[in-house]
């Protein structure tokens, strides 16, 4: 069973304001929203990178981006290991995943589920997840420890699923993202009986989903960012949940990168708790609306309106912020 409040709390991250997390998503999320359905993925990528790397100067951490938006050869800002925050070399080692706009397809054709999101721990503790695919398997609270398997086939994971909360395997329902790649793993979930939520885009709410009842999903399958499973695994520390993760390597470049970043065993099974450890702060606000949280508004009188949602693993605390921001200040 997971249990969150067996996480000691960080002094570091108490130093660290939960609320100072949400000025970070909210910024990048009111920037990515102004290019809502405008077609272009990159810049409205663009867009939330700048006004994050702009949110984080003001913090007081000396933190380093440990999940960004690529090497810095490819990446301007918010690259792997470029440092961020106003205290460098004074103020608490924080090591941040971040991807500030979750979702750039969904962004660009106003879709549902677009995030801006980031997790944060002390120097460490989120694993340097290169940016290669990742399959992943996600199970809500309240299992015993070991439910899910990336070991075993997605027929033996939901039979297992579907005995422990005591319903027929065709009464569970599995969120997959919607890829020609999920073919065989989409029939096999129907020859079931299941019911198969297919996502566009935007697995970090895929992966959340399972921990909410409304969602009705069970469980999460099928691969995508490696980066984007670090992410999710962190919300699940905060709420409970488990997660499988195994990095999927297409060619030796990929394996390269893996090694370059500290991995070795490139077959290993990561569980949540390998991907995200000890006390961490996950939050995201929502640029499109979702099944987690609703997208930025624009009002006539010029406000803005914004929807996050913080969490600490070591509290389990789940905080759900609406932000009035006005456009004049
Ligand atoms: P981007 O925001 O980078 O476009 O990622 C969206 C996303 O759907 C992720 O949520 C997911 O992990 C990944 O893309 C899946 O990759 P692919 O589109 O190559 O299947």
């Amino acid at each position: 069973m997971s249990k969150t409040s067996a996480t000691p709390p960080s002094d570091v991250l108490d130093r660290v304001l939960v609320m100072e997390m949400v000025r970070v998503t909210e910024a990048a999320a009111i920037a990515a929203s102004a290019l809502v359905g405008r077609g272009d993925e990159k810049a409205a990528d663009a867009a939330a990178v700048e006004a994050m790397r702009k949110a984080f100067d003001g913090l007081p951490i000396d933190g380093t981006v440990v999940i960004g938006e690529g090497e810095r050869d490819e990446a301007p800002m918010l690259y792997i290991g470029e440092k961020v925050g106003g205290a460098q070399g004074t103020g608490p080692k924080i090591d941040i995943a971040l991807d500030p706009l979750e979702g750039t397809t969904i962004t660009a054709k106003a879709g549902p589920n677009a995030l801006a999101v980031l997790a944060c721990a002390e120097e460490g503790n989120l694993l340097n997840a290169p940016d290669v695919y990742m399959d992943k398997l996600a199970v809500g609270p309240g299992y015993p420890d070991g439910i899910i398997d990336l070991n075993k086939s997605p027929t033996e994971n939901v039979r297992a699923v579907a005995a422990a909360k005591g319903v027929e395997p065709h009464e569970i329902i599995v969120c997959v993202l919607d890829r020609p790649r999920h073919a065989d793993l989409i029939a096999e979930l129907r020859s079931l009986g299941c019911g198969v939520v297919l996502i566009g885009d935007g697995d970090v709410a895929g992966v959340i989903a399972v921990t909410n009842e409304d969602t009705t999903i069970d469980l999460y399958m099928g691969s995508g960012g490696a980066p984007e499973g670090v992410l999710a695994a962190a919300a699940l520390r905060c709420v409970g949940g488990q997660f499988n993760g195994r990095l999927l390597f297409r060619n030796d470049d990929e394996r390269q990168r893996a090694y370059k970043w500290g991995i070795t065993d490139l077959n290993k099974i990561y569980t949540r708790d390998e991907l995200a450890k000890g006390d961490c702060i996950f939050a995201a606000t929502g640029v499109t609306d979702g099944s987690l949280l609703d997208g930025v508004r624009h009002r006539k009188d010029g406000t803005m309106t914004t929807h996050t949602v913080v969490m600490r693993a070591s509290s389990g605390t789940v905080r759900w912020v609406k932000g009035e921001h006005r456009k004049s200040r």
